[in-house]
């Protein structure tokens, strides 16, 4: 008696363990930040709620998967300093502290932008536009306040953002019209000034374009002509399932990293719709949000090859690009959620449960070929 129960406990263990080994038991899930340990860094944008512990899974998925981190929207100049003299640097505070605490190469962003930042910089008090030495003080004053205060902590800074227009011209910011072109030279003269031993960058998106890649490449001849400090370009990368081509995003890294400047991939996601769907009234009334319960087999096929053929690209470049960083942690919390209007996106390699998507597994079973085939 007392045998054959020891038979049926001996039996279930072995039942047990047995079948842990089977095709349910959940698969190893390896880090893009080991795949690539030695070809580049790969990173993540967080977000305020990630900061505040309002989302513990994103927070745990960060440090296991990632070694760089970007700041989405605290280091900006809006939240950071609305008005003259409100000055809030609570949560970016709390971001460098996240890097440092968990090793992360922390990147800034950004320092001198059209968007988010507050419009009091460029008026008077009765609201007309400020003179273009007033200007020069504020910007640098913000550079040397919010740089100088991360100083040794923060190890890129994107200086200047979105500078150049589509057509290739320097964008017709309020920034331009009143300093003139010299802005940008200014901004990373002061930032060099700030914080010496951070990175400096140059960041845009479409920079695949000829006319931009173009115009990017004098703006950084220019500044290196001048003596002035920049160490990187920041090619955005939000793209989509067809755009770019990526043989003019070739082009570009080529073109950037013959300057001597580190290249790299600042804001990767991928969009499934684009714009014109959005724009186009029958589409959206019939069908406003069409993935909402998931994505069709043959959308995530071509999602998955797109990342693939994304990441291949990226491998065989690894000389010349430093650091690749998504702009969100999982596809829940992509600002593509809301743009243009609100529907469910699926632009990043984890789900919103902080699982890998089949675009990871692609990636990583590609790259893991080309890298016993020594490619
Ligand atoms: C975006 C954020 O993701 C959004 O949350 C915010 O509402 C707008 O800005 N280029 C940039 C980023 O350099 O700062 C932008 O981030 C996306 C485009």
């Amino acid at each position: 008696m007392q045998k054959i129960t020891l038979y049926t406990i001996l039996g279930g263990f072995l039942i047990i363990a047995f079948s842990g080994c089977q095709s349910n038991a959940p698969k190893k899930i390896p880090s893009l930040k080991n795949l690539f340990k030695n070809d580049f860094k790969v990173g993540a944008a967080i977000n305020e709620r990630q900061l505040y512990g309002k989302e513990p899974g994103a927070v745990k998925l960060v440090q296991k998967q990632f070694n760089t981190i970007s700041p989405e929207n605290v280091l900006k100049w809006a939240p950071i300093n609305p008005k003259p003299d409100s000055l809030n640097f609570g949560p970016a505070d709390r971001y460098v502290k996240f890097g440092v605490k968990n090793h992360m190469w922390i990147i800034g962003h950004n320092l001198v932008w059209h968007k988010q930042v507050p419009q009091w910089i460029f008026q008077n008090k009765d609201g007309s536009l400020v003179d273009r030495q007033t200007l020069i003080k504020r910007m640098q004053q913000h550079i040397y306040r919010e740089a100088g205060r991360y100083k040794g902590k923060i190890d890129g800074w994107d200086v200047v953002n979105e500078a150049i227009n589509d057509k290739g011209k320097l964008r017709q910011s309020k920034w331009l019209k009143i300093i003139g072109k010299k802005y940008i030279p200014m901004a990373f003269k002061a930032a060099a000034k700030a914080a010496p031993k951070a990175e400096l960058y140059y960041n845009d998106y479409d920079l695949y374009k000829p006319a931009k890649r173009k115009r990017v490449v004098q703006l950084v001849r220019n500044l290196q002509k001048k003596g002035i400090r920049i160490d990187g370009i920041g090619m955005q990368g939000h793209w989509s399932l067809k755009k770019p081509d990526l043989k003019q995003v070739q082009k570009s890294i080529n073109a950037f990293s013959k300057l001597g400047v580190k290249v790299m991939i600042s804001e990767l996601d991928i969009k499934i719709l684009n714009p014109g769907y959005f724009a186009n009234k029958d589409s959206t009334t019939n069908n406003p949000d069409p993935y909402k319960n998931g994505l069709p087999d043959s959308v995530q096929t071509q999602l998955t090859n797109r990342y693939v053929s994304i990441f291949k690209l990226l491998y065989k470049n690894r000389n010349k690009i430093s650091r690749v960083t998504f702009w969100g942690v999982n596809n829940g919390d992509s600002w593509l959620n809301y743009r243009p209007k609100k529907h469910t996106a699926y632009p990043l390699l984890f789900n919103r449960k902080n699982q890998p998507t089949p675009a990871f597994w692609g990636v990583v079973h590609a790259i893991k070929k080309m890298k016993r085939q020594n490619k």
